[in-house]
């Protein structure tokens, strides 16, 4: 395989905000999923979206570094519990030292099973969401549960209309594929649609997610896995999971 570093990348802009997709190492891919790290920084202070596992935290540290001071990270999103997305908790607080960690009501209890986590400040997110403030900016934590976890948040950035979707819209690239963008939906589906059959329990759960951002105006879609969703593509990302049949224990049948 040929190892490719992907630089990070500013997808959104407006004044002193910023809304930051954290680079990538393709070997990443030898070790576990490949998965997307955020950062939004707002009047020089950030939040560190799904920071992701252990094996990825140097990447990731690195290049939250060349956008804000890793003392003003003062927050850290996790949209759920999977070790994909909290995996480099002990890290977190050594590193990201001013930084408290949002984290859903249902799943705070069962972090400190990673490792030591005293004096980290830990934010229990209730299931009916959350502002976060930080900088001058207030992000919501929107409510996302059963997408695939029981306790879980997409969170919206109104300035720059971005929603991080967390594992909403997730892909899984074969080996060898790698974009950061879609580009033709059509084609992008075959890499979304295993994912989203067997990780998502119920329809309703899409249906009542759909409802709420809905309400929102977004440019753009951003999840942990696979590639970012721009302009019509966020729209159609939309209209592909409203437009699933089946999915969870109505897609699997009997084993
Ligand atoms: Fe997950
Ligand atoms: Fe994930």
């Amino acid at each position: 395989m040929v190892i490719r570093i992907r630089k990070p990348y500013v997808i959104a802009e407006k004044g002193d905000h910023k809304f930051v997709w954290l680079g990538l190492d393709e070997v990443e891919a030898e070790r576990g999923i490949l998965t997307n790290q955020y950062l939004i920084v707002d009047s020089d202070e950030g939040i560190l979206i799904d920071p992701g596992g252990q094996y990825v935290f140097e990447r990731v540290y690195k290049n939250v570094s060349n956008f804000v001071q890793p003392e003003n990270v003062k927050a850290v999103f996790f949209s759920h519990q999977d070790p994909d997305v909290v995996g480099s908790l002990i890290m977190i607080s050594d590193f990201f030292p001013n930084a408290s960690i949002y984290v859903s009501s249902l799943w705070i209890r069962f972090l400190p099973h990673l490792g030591v986590i005293t004096g980290v400040d830990m934010v229990e997110i209730p299931d009916e969401g959350l502002n976060i403030r930080v900088g001058n900016a207030i992000l919501k934590a929107i409510p996302a549960h059963f997408l695939h976890s029981p306790g879980n948040f997409s969170l919206y950035d109104p300035i720059v209309r971005v929603l991080f979707s967390g594992d909403i819209g997730a892909a899984v690239f074969p080996e060898g594929v790698w974009y950061l963008f879609v580009d033709d939906f059509r084609e992008h589906v075959k890499y979304m649609e295993a994912f989203h059959r067997r990780y998502i329990p119920t329809k309703r759960a899409i249906e009542l997610w759909l409802k709420r951002v809905g309400e929102l105006d977004i440019d753009v879609i951003a999840p942990q896995h696979g590639a970012i969703f721009v302009g019509e593509n966020a729209r159609k990302l939309l209209e592909w999971l409203r437009s699933l049949d089946a999915v969870g224990v109505d897609a699997m049948g009997e084993v």
